[in-house]
Protein backbone atom coordinates (compact mmCIF):
# COMPACT_ATOMS: atom_id res chain seq x y z
CA UNK A 1 0.00 0.00 0.00
CA UNK A 2 1.04 3.30 -1.34
CA UNK A 3 1.03 6.21 1.92
CA UNK A 4 1.98 9.72 1.31
CA UNK A 5 5.80 10.21 2.72
CA UNK A 6 4.98 13.45 4.41
CA UNK A 7 1.45 14.95 6.32
CA UNK A 8 0.30 18.46 7.04
CA UNK A 9 -1.76 18.89 10.13
CA UNK A 10 -3.96 21.66 11.18
CA UNK A 11 -3.86 21.77 14.79
CA UNK A 12 -7.41 22.86 15.54
CA UNK A 13 -7.14 22.31 19.63
CA UNK A 14 -7.23 26.38 20.70
CA UNK A 15 -10.26 27.07 18.66
CA UNK A 16 -12.49 23.85 17.93
CA UNK A 17 -10.90 22.68 21.07
CA UNK A 18 -11.34 25.82 23.46
CA UNK A 19 -14.92 26.35 22.06
CA UNK A 20 -16.36 23.05 23.24
CA UNK A 21 -14.78 24.00 27.23
CA UNK A 22 -17.54 24.66 29.67
CA UNK A 23 -15.52 26.39 32.30
CA UNK A 24 -14.09 30.05 30.37
CA UNK A 25 -10.48 29.79 30.18
CA UNK A 26 -8.29 32.55 30.38
CA UNK A 27 -6.04 34.00 27.83
CA UNK A 28 -2.71 33.57 29.39
CA UNK A 29 -3.70 29.97 29.47
CA UNK A 30 -5.06 30.08 26.14
CA UNK A 31 -1.67 31.67 24.53
CA UNK A 32 0.76 29.42 26.61
CA UNK A 33 -1.43 26.70 24.96
CA UNK A 34 -0.72 27.49 21.25
CA UNK A 35 2.88 28.66 22.01
CA UNK A 36 3.36 25.36 23.09
CA UNK A 37 2.29 23.69 20.41
CA UNK A 38 4.13 26.14 18.04
CA UNK A 39 7.45 24.86 19.73
CA UNK A 40 6.22 21.36 19.31
CA UNK A 41 6.55 22.08 15.45
CA UNK A 42 3.08 22.73 14.42
CA UNK A 43 2.91 24.59 11.50
CA UNK A 44 -0.58 25.63 10.90
CA UNK A 45 -2.62 26.09 13.81
CA UNK A 46 -6.16 27.32 14.41
CA UNK A 47 -6.08 30.04 16.96
CA UNK A 48 -9.18 30.99 17.89
CA UNK A 49 -12.24 33.09 15.90
CA UNK A 50 -13.92 36.28 15.55
CA UNK A 51 -17.65 34.74 15.79
CA UNK A 52 -20.12 36.64 17.93
CA UNK A 53 -19.28 36.63 21.47
CA UNK A 54 -22.37 35.40 21.99
CA UNK A 55 -22.86 32.60 19.99
CA UNK A 56 -19.58 31.45 21.35
CA UNK A 57 -18.52 33.16 25.04
CA UNK A 58 -15.29 30.90 25.07
CA UNK A 59 -13.36 33.06 21.72
CA UNK A 60 -14.94 36.07 23.15
CA UNK A 61 -11.41 37.26 23.99
CA UNK A 62 -10.14 36.55 20.46
CA UNK A 63 -8.63 40.51 19.75
CA UNK A 64 -6.60 39.66 23.15
CA UNK A 65 -5.34 36.11 22.00
CA UNK A 66 -4.32 37.68 18.60
CA UNK A 67 -2.55 40.90 19.72
CA UNK A 68 -0.89 38.68 22.32
CA UNK A 69 0.59 35.88 19.73
CA UNK A 70 3.86 35.68 19.12
CA UNK A 71 4.52 36.04 15.31
CA UNK A 72 6.69 33.45 14.29
CA UNK A 73 7.57 32.76 10.24
CA UNK A 74 7.08 28.76 10.31
CA UNK A 75 3.38 29.43 11.54
CA UNK A 76 0.28 29.82 9.83
CA UNK A 77 -1.84 31.11 12.22
CA UNK A 78 -5.72 30.78 11.18
CA UNK A 79 -8.67 32.63 12.58
CA UNK A 80 -12.70 31.76 12.02
CA UNK A 81 -14.55 34.36 9.85
CA UNK A 82 -18.42 34.18 9.85
CA UNK A 83 -18.70 36.88 8.05
CA UNK A 84 -17.90 40.60 7.00
CA UNK A 85 -17.52 41.77 10.72
CA UNK A 86 -15.49 38.95 11.47
CA UNK A 87 -13.00 39.95 8.58
CA UNK A 88 -12.75 43.28 9.98
CA UNK A 89 -11.94 42.19 13.53
CA UNK A 90 -9.32 39.38 12.36
CA UNK A 91 -8.02 42.36 10.30
CA UNK A 92 -7.28 45.10 13.01
CA UNK A 93 -6.15 42.10 15.26
CA UNK A 94 -3.10 41.37 12.68
CA UNK A 95 -4.58 37.76 11.19
CA UNK A 96 -2.83 36.92 7.98
CA UNK A 97 -5.13 33.48 7.62
CA UNK A 98 -8.42 33.08 7.90
CA UNK A 99 -10.93 30.66 7.82
CA UNK A 100 -14.43 30.67 6.06
CA UNK A 101 -17.17 27.96 6.65
CA UNK A 102 -20.49 26.86 5.57
CA UNK A 103 -22.05 23.41 5.62
CA UNK A 104 -23.82 20.73 3.37
CA UNK A 105 -26.64 20.18 5.75
CA UNK A 106 -29.62 23.37 5.67
CA UNK A 107 -30.49 22.37 9.20
CA UNK A 108 -26.55 22.27 10.82
CA UNK A 109 -26.00 26.00 8.63
CA UNK A 110 -29.09 27.57 10.41
CA UNK A 111 -28.34 27.16 13.54
CA UNK A 112 -24.93 27.50 13.25
CA UNK A 113 -24.48 30.39 11.54
CA UNK A 114 -28.03 31.81 10.72
CA UNK A 115 -27.77 31.63 7.34
CA UNK A 116 -28.93 29.39 4.83
CA UNK A 117 -26.43 27.50 3.09
CA UNK A 118 -26.84 30.07 -0.09
CA UNK A 119 -26.86 32.82 2.18
CA UNK A 120 -23.62 31.86 3.98
CA UNK A 121 -21.51 31.21 0.02
CA UNK A 122 -22.71 34.51 -1.27
CA UNK A 123 -21.19 36.21 2.21
CA UNK A 124 -18.12 34.00 2.31
CA UNK A 125 -18.03 35.26 -1.85
CA UNK A 126 -17.66 38.79 -0.49
CA UNK A 127 -15.22 37.70 2.73
CA UNK A 128 -13.00 35.91 0.59
CA UNK A 129 -12.84 38.16 -1.69
CA UNK A 130 -11.65 40.86 0.81
CA UNK A 131 -9.41 38.76 1.80
CA UNK A 132 -7.58 37.84 -0.68
CA UNK A 133 -7.38 41.14 -2.03
CA UNK A 134 -5.72 41.97 1.18
CA UNK A 135 -3.41 38.93 0.43
CA UNK A 136 -4.55 37.01 3.44
CA UNK A 137 -4.65 32.90 3.44
CA UNK A 138 -7.98 31.30 3.07
CA UNK A 139 -9.19 28.02 4.57
CA UNK A 140 -12.68 27.15 3.73
CA UNK A 141 -14.85 24.47 5.45
CA UNK A 142 -17.39 22.34 5.19
CA UNK A 143 -19.08 20.89 8.02
CA UNK A 144 -21.59 18.09 8.14
CA UNK A 145 -20.02 16.85 5.28
CA UNK A 146 -21.15 13.05 5.87
CA UNK A 147 -23.86 13.31 8.17
CA UNK A 148 -25.73 16.00 10.41
CA UNK A 149 -26.93 15.78 13.74
CA UNK A 150 -30.79 17.51 12.99
CA UNK A 151 -31.21 15.86 9.21
CA UNK A 152 -29.14 12.65 9.68
CA UNK A 153 -26.84 11.24 6.88
CA UNK A 154 -25.92 13.46 4.20
CA UNK A 155 -25.78 12.33 0.35
CA UNK A 156 -22.08 13.21 -1.23
CA UNK A 157 -23.56 14.88 -3.77
CA UNK A 158 -24.44 17.63 -2.10
CA UNK A 159 -20.94 18.68 -1.03
CA UNK A 160 -19.66 18.66 -4.68
CA UNK A 161 -21.13 21.95 -5.98
CA UNK A 162 -20.20 23.29 -2.62
CA UNK A 163 -16.90 22.44 -2.69
CA UNK A 164 -16.58 23.77 -6.12
CA UNK A 165 -17.77 27.31 -5.32
CA UNK A 166 -15.84 27.72 -2.45
CA UNK A 167 -12.56 26.73 -4.76
CA UNK A 168 -13.70 28.99 -7.58
CA UNK A 169 -13.92 31.74 -5.15
CA UNK A 170 -9.95 31.19 -4.32
CA UNK A 171 -10.11 29.06 -1.44
CA UNK A 172 -6.86 28.26 -0.67
CA UNK A 173 -7.28 24.91 1.34
CA UNK A 174 -11.09 22.97 1.88
CA UNK A 175 -11.54 20.86 4.94
CA UNK A 176 -14.51 18.81 4.80
CA UNK A 177 -15.84 17.99 8.11
CA UNK A 178 -17.40 14.90 10.17
CA UNK A 179 -18.69 17.21 12.32
CA UNK A 180 -20.21 14.74 14.75
CA UNK A 181 -18.21 11.91 14.21
CA UNK A 182 -20.24 9.63 12.21
CA UNK A 183 -18.45 8.89 8.88
CA UNK A 184 -16.98 5.22 8.78
CA UNK A 185 -14.53 4.79 5.95
CA UNK A 186 -16.42 3.32 3.17
CA UNK A 187 -18.07 6.91 3.31
CA UNK A 188 -14.66 8.42 3.15
CA UNK A 189 -14.02 6.58 0.37
CA UNK A 190 -16.85 7.37 -1.71
CA UNK A 191 -16.99 10.88 -0.46
CA UNK A 192 -13.22 11.51 -1.55
CA UNK A 193 -14.12 8.97 -5.12
CA UNK A 194 -16.21 11.93 -6.39
CA UNK A 195 -13.76 15.10 -4.75
CA UNK A 196 -11.15 13.54 -6.40
CA UNK A 197 -12.40 13.31 -9.80
CA UNK A 198 -12.71 17.25 -9.93
CA UNK A 199 -10.46 19.16 -7.63
CA UNK A 200 -6.63 18.47 -6.84
CA UNK A 201 -5.69 16.37 -3.99
CA UNK A 202 -3.49 19.19 -2.70
CA UNK A 203 -6.47 21.70 -1.65
CA UNK A 204 -8.26 18.92 0.81
CA UNK A 205 -8.15 18.54 4.02
CA UNK A 206 -10.25 16.22 6.31
CA UNK A 207 -11.34 17.09 9.69
CA UNK A 208 -12.53 14.32 11.57
CA UNK A 209 -14.34 14.37 15.21
CA UNK A 210 -14.08 11.04 16.48
CA UNK A 211 -17.28 10.92 18.50
CA UNK A 212 -17.69 7.20 17.49
CA UNK A 213 -13.98 5.93 17.70
CA UNK A 214 -13.80 5.76 13.65
CA UNK A 215 -11.54 9.10 13.37
CA UNK A 216 -8.11 7.33 13.04
CA UNK A 217 -9.34 4.44 10.50
CA UNK A 218 -11.18 7.51 8.30
CA UNK A 219 -7.58 8.85 8.13
CA UNK A 220 -5.99 5.71 7.18
CA UNK A 221 -8.75 5.89 4.46
CA UNK A 222 -7.56 9.16 3.41
CA UNK A 223 -3.97 8.40 3.07
CA UNK A 224 -4.42 5.61 1.14
CA UNK A 225 -6.17 7.50 -0.95
CA UNK A 226 -3.60 10.35 -1.29
CA UNK A 227 -4.86 12.98 1.23
CA UNK A 228 -2.15 14.43 2.73
CA UNK A 229 -3.81 16.88 5.09
CA UNK A 230 -5.68 16.12 8.35
CA UNK A 231 -7.17 18.47 11.27
CA UNK A 232 -6.76 17.13 14.64
CA UNK A 233 -6.57 18.53 18.29
CA UNK A 234 -4.03 18.26 20.42
CA UNK A 235 -5.35 16.23 23.72
CA UNK A 236 -8.54 15.21 21.52
CA UNK A 237 -10.89 18.32 22.55
CA UNK A 238 -13.30 20.00 20.73
CA UNK A 239 -16.56 19.69 19.53
CA UNK A 240 -19.44 22.43 17.87
CA UNK A 241 -22.00 23.64 20.26
CA UNK A 242 -24.24 23.48 17.78
CA UNK A 243 -23.68 20.00 17.13
CA UNK A 244 -25.42 18.64 20.42
CA UNK A 245 -23.15 15.37 21.07
CA UNK A 246 -20.50 15.39 19.01
CA UNK A 247 -17.03 14.48 20.91
CA UNK A 248 -13.92 15.97 20.45
CA UNK A 249 -11.68 16.13 17.31
CA UNK A 250 -8.84 13.31 16.89
CA UNK A 251 -6.41 13.77 19.11
CA UNK A 252 -2.77 15.32 17.76
CA UNK A 253 -1.17 12.74 19.93
CA UNK A 254 -3.06 9.38 18.54
CA UNK A 255 -2.71 10.70 14.69
CA UNK A 256 1.44 11.45 15.27
CA UNK A 257 1.66 8.27 16.97
CA UNK A 258 0.09 6.43 14.14
CA UNK A 259 1.71 8.50 11.50
CA UNK A 260 5.03 8.53 12.63
CA UNK A 261 4.78 4.57 13.55
CA UNK A 262 3.61 4.36 9.65
CA UNK A 263 6.92 5.78 8.54
CA UNK A 264 5.33 9.48 7.59
CA UNK A 265 6.82 12.50 8.29
CA UNK A 266 5.01 15.71 10.29
CA UNK A 267 7.45 17.71 11.48
CA UNK A 268 6.02 18.07 14.70
CA UNK A 269 7.47 16.87 17.93
CA UNK A 270 4.93 14.24 19.55
CA UNK A 271 6.35 14.60 23.20
CA UNK A 272 6.01 18.24 23.12
CA UNK A 273 2.34 18.03 22.01
CA UNK A 274 1.86 15.82 24.81
CA UNK A 275 3.49 18.12 27.23
CA UNK A 276 1.12 21.37 26.22
CA UNK A 277 -1.78 18.81 26.01
CA UNK A 278 -0.83 17.92 29.77
CA UNK A 279 -0.28 21.36 31.06
CA UNK A 280 -3.66 22.06 29.73
CA UNK A 281 -5.52 19.23 30.91
CA UNK A 282 -4.40 20.65 34.77
CA UNK A 283 -5.74 23.63 33.90
CA UNK A 284 -9.00 22.35 32.37
CA UNK A 285 -8.91 20.33 35.90
CA UNK A 286 -9.70 17.05 34.20
CA UNK A 287 -8.38 14.16 31.59
CA UNK A 288 -8.31 14.57 28.31
CA UNK A 289 -9.79 12.51 25.23
CA UNK A 290 -6.23 11.53 23.51
CA UNK A 291 -5.51 7.76 24.53
CA UNK A 292 -1.80 8.24 23.64
CA UNK A 293 -1.81 11.14 26.99
CA UNK A 294 -3.81 8.35 28.93
CA UNK A 295 -1.19 5.81 28.04
CA UNK A 296 1.52 8.10 28.93
CA UNK A 297 -0.24 8.55 32.03
CA UNK A 298 -0.55 4.78 33.08
CA UNK A 299 2.79 3.99 32.00
CA UNK A 300 1.55 1.21 29.93
P1 LIG B 1 -26.55 36.83 13.66
O1 LIG B 1 -27.16 37.05 14.99
O2 LIG B 1 -27.42 36.36 12.54
O3 LIG B 1 -25.73 38.13 13.18
O4 LIG B 1 -25.35 35.78 13.87
P2 LIG B 1 -26.24 39.56 12.77
O5 LIG B 1 -25.45 39.94 11.55
O6 LIG B 1 -27.74 39.62 12.71
O7 LIG B 1 -25.76 40.49 13.98
C1 LIG B 1 -26.32 40.40 15.28
C2 LIG B 1 -25.36 41.07 16.27
O8 LIG B 1 -24.15 40.31 16.33
C3 LIG B 1 -24.95 42.49 15.86
O9 LIG B 1 -24.71 43.20 17.06
C4 LIG B 1 -23.64 42.28 15.17
O10 LIG B 1 -22.80 43.40 15.20
C5 LIG B 1 -23.04 41.14 16.00
P3 LIG B 1 -25.81 44.24 17.65
O11 LIG B 1 -26.05 45.22 16.51
O12 LIG B 1 -27.03 43.42 17.97
O13 LIG B 1 -25.10 44.81 18.86
N1 LIG B 1 -22.09 40.35 15.20
C6 LIG B 1 -20.80 40.14 15.55
N2 LIG B 1 -20.09 40.53 16.63
C7 LIG B 1 -18.78 40.15 16.65
N3 LIG B 1 -18.18 39.42 15.68
C8 LIG B 1 -18.88 39.01 14.60
C9 LIG B 1 -20.24 39.38 14.52
N4 LIG B 1 -21.20 39.14 13.61
C10 LIG B 1 -22.31 39.74 14.03
N5 LIG B 1 -18.29 38.29 13.66
C11 LIG B 1 -23.27 34.82 13.19
C12 LIG B 1 -24.65 35.26 12.76
C13 LIG B 1 -22.66 34.07 12.02
C14 LIG B 1 -22.44 36.04 13.50
C15 LIG B 1 -23.39 33.93 14.47
O14 LIG B 1 -24.35 32.91 14.23
C16 LIG B 1 -22.06 33.29 14.83
O15 LIG B 1 -21.15 33.98 15.25
N6 LIG B 1 -21.95 31.95 14.69
C17 LIG B 1 -20.70 31.25 14.95
C18 LIG B 1 -20.98 29.88 15.45
C19 LIG B 1 -19.67 29.14 15.69
O16 LIG B 1 -18.64 29.74 15.96
N7 LIG B 1 -19.72 27.81 15.61
C20 LIG B 1 -18.55 26.99 15.82
C21 LIG B 1 -17.54 27.08 14.75
S1 LIG B 1 -17.92 26.08 13.33
C22 LIG B 1 -17.33 24.51 13.77
O17 LIG B 1 -16.94 24.29 14.88
C23 LIG B 1 -17.24 23.47 12.69
C24 LIG B 1 -15.81 23.23 12.19
O18 LIG B 1 -14.97 22.82 13.27
C25 LIG B 1 -15.79 22.15 11.10
C26 LIG B 1 -16.54 20.87 11.49
O19 LIG B 1 -16.25 20.28 12.55
O20 LIG B 1 -17.39 20.48 10.69
C27 LIG B 1 -15.22 24.52 11.60
MG1 LIG C 1 -14.83 20.81 14.01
Amino acid sequence: MQYPKKVEISEVGPRDGLQNESALINTKDKLAFIHALADAGCAQIETTSFVKPSAVPQMADAADVMSQLKQDAAVRYIVLTPNQKGLERAIENGAKAVAVFTAASQTFNQKNINATIEESLQNIEQVMSQALQKNIWVRAYISTCFACPYEGEIDPQKVVPIAQRLLDMGAHELSIGDTIGRATPNQVEALLSLLLQFYPIDQIALHFHDTRGTGLANVLTGLQMGIHKYDSSAGGLGGCPYAPGASGNIATEDLLYMLHGMGIETGIDLDKVAEASLHLAKVLGRTLPSRYLQTLQSSC
